[in-house]
């Protein structure tokens, strides 16, 4: 008798598919077990175990600070919870830019200890020989160009990138060269709608935008962000989905109120 085992969980190959076929790509990113259970069960493509980590679960103000080990802590919770996404976990400030050895040697670390299928990294040409060295050893890379965040102090800011021609020709030639390298995916970040539709229609790999228009094969945001959680963070890219941020401060409200009156527990609620 055979055993038939299905398969339903995403991989790269059916990413590309998706692109074939031109179906949509939803990613969202997510940083621990319960709310990556839930994100996976509505049905979500790909979970980013993002170094927005360090701003969204650690109160950084900037990606720089998270730690490899920190990312590998996260994403573990993560990996336990999808059963049907793809999980990709950010490469920190500082795991790939000093030598190829030590980018290869970081993103091995990063898959065989959290469980993740892929890696992301921010850049293009500058570390084009460490992504071709992990591509090389079997590690899935996704690039991210555009308005990357590592890059802060360079940029002054997280204004809109690529504005400029010569900005906007380094991206394009950027993102063939992350296509030509072997990259699974590649994330574009704050740059004009005009040149994110551009640079999907020149690579094979699917492209995904935030911040970058409607014209790529798919879209990811920060989960806290597109919950209505960060309530002081509204740039015009961020569609609120759900405003959590005042429910939850009302059923906290609720708790303290009913602690403080002594009704909770009940009763009922009482052994
Ligand atoms: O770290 C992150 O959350 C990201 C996304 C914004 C793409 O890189």
């Amino acid at each position: 008798m055979s055993v038939h085992v299905q398969n339903s969980r995403m991989t790269t190959a059916k990413l590309r598919q998706m692109k074939a076929n031109g179906e949509k790509i939803a990613m969202l990113t997510s940083y621990d077990f319960t709310l990556a259970s839930l994100v996976d069960e509505a049905g979500i493509d790909m979970l980013l175990v993002g170094d927005s980590a360090s701003n969204v679960v650690c109160g950084n103000q900037y990606t720089l600070p998270i730690t490899v080990d920190e990312m590998i802590f996260l994403t573990k919770g993560v990996v336990r919870a999808a059963q049907h996404s793809l999980v990709v976990c950010d490469m920190p400030f500082g795991s790939y830019q000093v030598s190829e050895e030590e980018a290869v040697r970081n993103a091995i670390k990063i898959l065989k200890e959290s469980g993740c299928d892929a890696v992301k990294l921010e850049g293009g040409e500058e570390i084009l020989p460490a992504i071709r060295h992990m591509i090389q050893a079997g590690v899935p890379v996704m690039g991210h160009l555009g308005l990357t965040p590592q890059s802060v102090n360079q940029f002054g800011g997280y204004g809109l990138r690529a504005k400029e021609d010569a900005e906007a020709e380094k991206l394009l030639h950027d993102a063939q060269l992350l296509d030509e390298a072997g990259c699974f995916s590649i994330v574009l970040e704050k740059i004009p709608a005009a040149l994110a539709a551009k640079v999907t229609k020149a690579v094979s790999c699917p492209v995904i935008g935030i911040g970058a228009g409607n014209g790529c094969d798919g879209q990811v945001l920060v989960l806290h962000d597109m919950l209505g959680l960060n309530q002081g963070f509204k740039p015009k890219f961020l569609r609120h989905f759900a405003s959590l941020a005042g429910e939850i401060k009302n059923a906290v409200g609720d708790y303290i109120n009913a602690v403080k009156d002594s009704s909770f527990p009940s009763a009922e609620e009482s052994y």
